[in-house]
């Protein structure tokens, strides 16, 4: 992140504590008082908004598959008013109402739905709960943060199966690893980092059977970005009663990833589980931003467009180039360069451009999210300098 402790900021972060803390004993005139501590400088600097959140000026941040164009003016005024209420714990109306409202869209009840923070948090919960029975099957390259949140507690091991030869996860092979002590099936559709979307009929005619198994975990963080997401997604396995559970966030097409909203649709039984492992509050802002942006039409429209673009820019440099890449329907492309995916990052960084390093050992494949097109327009003119060096 762009903030970085320093002795300067450290200190008078200190000192600000101090201060607050100070100011809680007091018993005379608290508001002079505060007034001439801050005379002295003892709160912490107003945060500059450039440098504690978000990309540093002059970066451009395309390594992390954010989407620049959030968070939406009508999250923002409900960000804005929930603050002003930020001294109370978030009420459980709210979260019901979010709910609410993302079933009503799906066709599902409320009881089916658990707002996370952060479909990460509902990953990691999912690898708690289903962690421990036995290993969970995912293909070889996919979003392992949350399975390997577990797997580093000792509390789950990942079967990776490898990927077919055109880089889409191996369905039959995935299925085929199935035993009796499978924790659970953990698919990511579209796939991350390969952006890959997987045609809806194929990849729930596969959950379907590996539902009838184990329990299946369809990650869909992207999907909301894809050319027809309701043939895509595998919501409808849950309303048939399989054993599937979706994930989503609010983190992609709704630009949000600092808010920190995602939630998880699965039977209601199921959702009680992870409302019970869950960890964390979704704080009262992060349920307020969703609430406000969660059926605006035009920003999900507009923002979605903008990706769209951005992806173009990158796709049809890499056709100039003749630089393979995969498909994507997402907000980052996974192509080769020529170069190690790390020199390409070193060179890139070297320019203020982030983009990702290495997965495992892909070493020719790089990936490059979408950004702010201005952005995502210096990536387009580095590149070929680079590739032609
Ligand atoms: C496939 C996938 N799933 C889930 C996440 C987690 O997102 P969040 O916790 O912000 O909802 C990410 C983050 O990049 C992702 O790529």
């Amino acid at each position: 992140m762009g903030y970085r402790l320093t002795r300067r900021n450290l200190f008078s972060a200190g000192a600000g504590a101090a201060a607050v803390g100070l100011a809680g004993c007091a018993t005379t005139t608290s508001a002079t008082a505060s007034a001439a501590a801050e005379a002295r400088g003892a709160f912490p600097p107003e945060p500059k908004e450039a440098s504690l959140f978000g990309p540093e000026p002059g970066l451009a941040l395309l390594s992390r598959n954010e989407n620049p164009y959030g968070p939406a003016p009508s999250a923002l005024k409900m960000i804005e008013a929930a603050a002003r209420k930020g001294a109370y714990y978030t009420n459980e109306e709210a979260t019901k109402t979010l709910a609410g409202m993302i079933a009503e869209r799906h066709g599902v009840s409320p009881e089916q739905i658990v707002i996370t923070t952060g479909s990460g948090e509902a990953l990691s919960a999912l690898a708690l709960i289903y962690g421990p029975k036995g290993p969970i099957v995912a293909p070889r390259l996919f979003w392992d943060t949350t399975a390997l949140y577990a797997a580093k507690l000792g509390l789950a091991e990942i079967t990776r199966i490898p990927l077919t030869e055109d880089m889409n996860m191996d369905l039959p092979a995935m299925e085929a690893a199935i035993t009796p002590e499978t924790g659970m099936v953990q698919l990511c559709n579209p796939n991350n980092p390969t952006g890959i979307a997987m045609p809806g009929s194929v990849i729930r005619a596969a959950a379907s059977s590996m539902a009838a198994k184990t329990t299946v975990v369809v990650d869909e963080a992207y999907i909301e970005l894809v050319d027809d997401e309701a043939s895509m997604t595998c919501i409808p396995l849950i309303k048939e009663g399989k054993d599937v559970i979706v994930t989503r966030t609010f983190s992609k097409i709704y630009g949000m990833a600092g808010i920190r909203v995602g939630y998880t649709i699965s039977s209601a039984e199921t959702a009680a589980k992870i409302r019970y492992t869950q960890m964390s509050w979704t704080p009262c802002t992060s349920i307020a931003a969703a609430i406000g942006c969660y059926n605006d039409e035009a920003f999900i429209a507009g923002s979605k467009s903008k990706i769209v673009e951005a992806r173009e820019m990158i796709t049809t440099t890499l056709d100039t180039l003749g630089l393979p890449y995969l498909k994507s329907q997402t907000n980052f492309v996974y192509f080769q360069s020529g170069m190690p995916a790390n020199d390409l990052q070193k060179a890139m960084a070297a320019e203020q451009i982030s983009i990702r390093g290495q997965y495992m050992d892909y070493t020719p494949w790089s990936r490059v999210s979408t950004g702010k097109l201005e952005d995502v327009e210096r990536f387009c003119k580095a590149l070929p300098r680079m590739v032609n060096a």
